[in-house]
C-alpha cells in the first residue's frame, strides 16, 4: 500500500496569529486542504508547548486556544476536511515524548539552531526550563503520532522538521520500522519564508508590537502600515530608493497580485515596474503605503467576515475542537501501541512473554 499523505501541523497558542503566520503557512494549509491530495489533515494547537516557557501563566495559554482556533476557521480551515486539536487533551503525545527522550542526546538538543535562538531571545534568567529545552522531542512526538508525512511551515521549523527525522531513524532502527519520517513543505515565495515586522525586525512577533494581526481592524491594519519602516534614505520623493530591506517591499512581494495592480494601481503592470520606479526616485513613500493597505484588506476582509460568523457560535467552535481532538486521539492512540509493541514494553497484550516466562520457571 501506498504510504498516505498526511499533514501534521500547528501553532502555540500565544497570541492571535498574525500575517507572518499567514504567508508563512496558513495560507498553504488551506490550498493544500482544498487540493484533496491527502489522505487526513491534523492541525494542532500546541498549548502542551506554549506551557514550556509560560508555567506560570497558563491563563495567557487557556485564553488564547479559542483565538487560534477563531483563526483557523476565518482563514478557511475546514473541520469537515481537517481535524482541530488541542495537544494537551492527548495523552498518547506525552508518553511518545518520554520514550523518545532516551533516543536523544542532551548534546543534540543544545545544538538545535531554534532552541537556540529562542533561548537567547527569552533570555530565562532563573535557567531554561527541562521542558522547554527538550521540546523538540515532544514536537518529534506531535508529528510522528499522526504518521504525518508532510508538515508545512515556517523555516524556522527546519530544525524541529530535522530533529523528528533522527529520531524517526533511531527509533525504526532500534526498534521496528513503526514511525514515518516527515518532511517540511517551506513556502515556496522567499519573501514569505520569514515576513519581518512593520518596523523592519526580522521577526514579526507580539512581544515587538511590530505584528499585524488577521484580527484587527481595518482602521488597526491602516495605522500600523501607515508606520512601516521603509528606507531610511528616501527622504524626497524624488530621490531614489531602495528596494532590500524596505518592508514596504517585503510585504508586497509576499502578498501583491497582478490583479492588484490591475484593479488598484494600474499605472504599474506588476511588482517589478513598481520597484523599477521607486528605485529611479518619484515613487512616494505613502502612495506605496496606501496601495499595500488595499492588497492587505482585500485579503483580509472575507478573513475578518468569516471570523465574525465564528465569533457568533462559540459553542460550535468548542465543538469542532472536541471532535478534531476525539479524532486525533484515535489516531494517537493506534500509532502508541504500535510504538510500545515495537520496544516490547505492552507486558500485558506479550502472549510471546508469558510463555517464556512459564517454561523458565517450570523447568
Ligand atoms: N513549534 C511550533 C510553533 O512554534 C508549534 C508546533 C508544535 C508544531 N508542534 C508542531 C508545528 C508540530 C509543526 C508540527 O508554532
Amino acid at each position: 500500500m501506498a504510504q498516505p499523505k498526511i499533514i501534521l501541523t500547528g501553532d502555540r497558542p500565544t497570541g492571535r496569529l498574525h500575517l507572518g503566520h499567514y504567508v508563512g503557512s496558513l495560507r498553504r494549509r488551506v490550498e493544500l486542504q482544498n487540493s484533496g491530495e491527502f489522505d487526513k489533515i491534523f492541525i494542532l494547537i500546541a498549548d502542551a508547548q506554549a506551557l514550556t516557557d509560560n508555567a506560570a501563566n497558563p491563563e495567557k495559554v487557556r485564553q488564547n486556544i479559542i483565538e487560534v482556533a477563531l483563526d483557523y476557521l476565518s482563514v478557511g480551515i475546514d473541520p469537515a476536511k481537517s481535524h482541530i486539536f488541542i495537544q494537551s487533551q492527548i495523552p498518547q503525545l506525552a508518553e511518545l515524548t518520554v520514550y523518545y527522550m532516551n533516543l536523544v542526546t542532551v548534546a543534540r538538543l543544545e545544538r538545535n539552531p531554534t532552541v537556540k535562538s529562542e533561548v537567547k531571545m527569552r533570555g530565562f534568567n532563573t535557567g531554561i526550563p527541562t521542558g522547554f529545552f527538550t521540546y523538540p522531542i515532544s514536537q518529534a512526538a506531535d508529528i510522528t503520532a499522526f504518521n504525518g508525512t508532510v508538515v508545512p511551515a515556517g523555516e524556522d521549523q527546519e530544525p524541529m522538521i530535522e530533529q523528528t527525522r533522527e529520531i524517526v531513524r533511531k527509533f525504526n532502527s532500534t526498534y521496528d520500522e513503526v514511525l514515518v519520517e516527515p518532511s517540511i513543505l517551506l513556502p515556496d515565495n522567499k519573501s514569505c519564508l520569514r515576513l519581518p515586522g512593520t518596523d523592519g525586525n526580522a521577526k514579526m512577533s507580539k512581544s515587538l508590537g511590530n505584528a499585524i494581526y488577521l484580527a484587527d481592524s481595518p482602521a488597526e491594519v491602516e495605522r500600523k502600515i501607515k508606520g512601516m519602516y521603509t528606507d531610511p534614505t528616501h527622504l524626497k520623493v524624488e530621490d531614489p530608493g531602495h528596494i532590500e530591506g524596505n518592508t514596504v517591499f517585503t510585504y508586497l512581494d509576499a502578498f501583491s497580485t497582478d490583479q492588484d495592480f490591475a484593479d488598484f494601481l494600474p499605472e504599474y503592470k506588476n511588482l517589478d515596474e513598481m520597484k523599477e520606479h521607486y528605485q529611479r526616485g518619484g515613487l512616494g513613500d505613502m502612495k506605496c503605503k496606501r496601495f499595500l493597505i488595499k492588497v492587505v484588506e482585500r485579503m483580509l476582509t472575507p478573513i475578518r467576515e468569516r471570523r465574525a460568523q465564528y465569533e457568533q457560535d462559540i459553542p460550535g467552535v468548542y465543538e469542532i475542537l472536541r471532535q478534531g481532538t476525539a479524532a486525533a486521539e484515535a489516531e494517537a492512540a493506534q500509532t502508541l501501541a504500535r510504538v510500545k509493541a515495537a520496544m516490547k514494553i505492552d507486558y500485558f497484550n506479550d502472549g510471546a512473554l508469558m510463555k517464556e516466562q512459564i517454561e523458565k520457571y517450570s523447568k
